[in-house]
């Protein structure tokens, strides 16, 4: 277990996806590993890891598969939980895509940052908080790779990083990118939310309360607070009914719906749905000045 604030872990400078392909998966892929391993997603991901170079754009189709070899591997592991007919038959690319998530998640965290999408996000915070230095407070952090890339994008930006290290196996294999402070969502919240002008939760873990209770105590505190939620929506893998339904229940407007190009340009992994929501609970129609605009127009 790291100390109470992680200062940022040594980059893994040699090829640290390679490596953790080769390591995880030789032999369960034939020709897609391969390919996967000389992809230039890999390529993205280990000059993300050792150089801490942002991509503009992920290239996440790098590579073709072979039908032979996904029948041989679907006979192989028809049980397995995604390899399916459906999968097969509709996505030839999905096995090598699933392996593109299965690297990022484990080295590196959950929501995929890019230059574009992570710059646009910070330019309409800018926008709808009327102003440029922007602090944050990010719940359930996980690496701080986004949060460093929110900064990076932005540097009036200040991120503060909570996670309480539950999930240590995840934990354990990540390079971090940013100072984590090692509490939980309700220490976190009571700690800084008085510090702060949003607060930023990107796939909160499935089936678990920790978000719904983390929104309950921001509107109880700080209702006009902005909320990024990162994540599936209601139905998807992230957080639980509680945390959606209290979102509608306080009616929270979600900002991306109608006004940015943030989710244009966010991208996501082959079977995954998640998106950037931006929401404000205190909306009031022609609060933002281009949403008048946009009316006019
Ligand atoms: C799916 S990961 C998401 C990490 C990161 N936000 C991302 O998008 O990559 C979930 C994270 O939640 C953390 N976590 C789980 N329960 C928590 C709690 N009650 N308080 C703080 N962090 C928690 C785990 O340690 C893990 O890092």
């Amino acid at each position: 277990m790291p100390s109470e604030v992680c200062t940022g872990y040594p980059p893994i400078k040699d090829n640290s996806a390679k490596k953790f392909i080769t390591e995880k998966y030789t032999g369960s892929f034939g020709e897609i590993e391969r390919e996967v391993i000389e992809s230039e997603f890999v390529r993205q991901v280990n000059d993300l890891i050792g150089n801490r170079n942002l991509p503009d754009w992920w290239n996440l189709i790098g590579y073709t598969t072979y039908e032979s070899e996904l029948k041989a591997y679907m006979d192989e592991k028809k049980n397995n939980e995604f390899a399916t007919f459906e999968i097969w038959k509709n996505h030839k690319s999905f096995i090598g895509e699933y392996m593109y998530k299965h690297i990022f998640n484990e080295l590196v965290g959950f929501a995929l940052p890019n230059k574009i999408w992570v710059t646009e996000l910070t330019n309409q915070l800018k926008f709808y908080l009327k102003k440029g230095n922007v602090n944050i407070l990010s719940l359930a952090s996980g690496s701080g790779c986004l949060e460093w890339a929110i900064e990076t994008c932005c540097p009036t930006f200040n991120v503060i990083c909570t996670d309480d290290y539950s999930w240590t196996h995840f934990h354990e294999l990540c390079e971090y990118f940013h100072h984590i402070n090692i509490m939980d969502v309700e220490k976190a919240i009571n700690k800084y939310i008085y510090d702060v002008d949003a607060v930023l939760i990107s796939w909160p873990p499935y089936n678990d309360e920790m978000a719904f209770k983390a929104l309950s105590l921001i509107l109880e505190k700080r209702p006009e607070l902005l909320l990024i939620y990162i994540g599936e929506d209601w139905g998807g893998c992230c957080a639980d009914d509680n945390f959606f339904d209290l979102i509608d229940e306080k009616e929270g407007k979600d900002l991306t719906e109608d006004y940015t190009d943030i989710n244009k340009y966010y991208q996501t992994f082959a079977g995954i749905y998640d998106r950037v929501f931006i929401y404000d609970f205190k909306y009031e129609r022609g609060k933002y000045y281009f949403f008048e605009e946009g009316v006019k127009g």
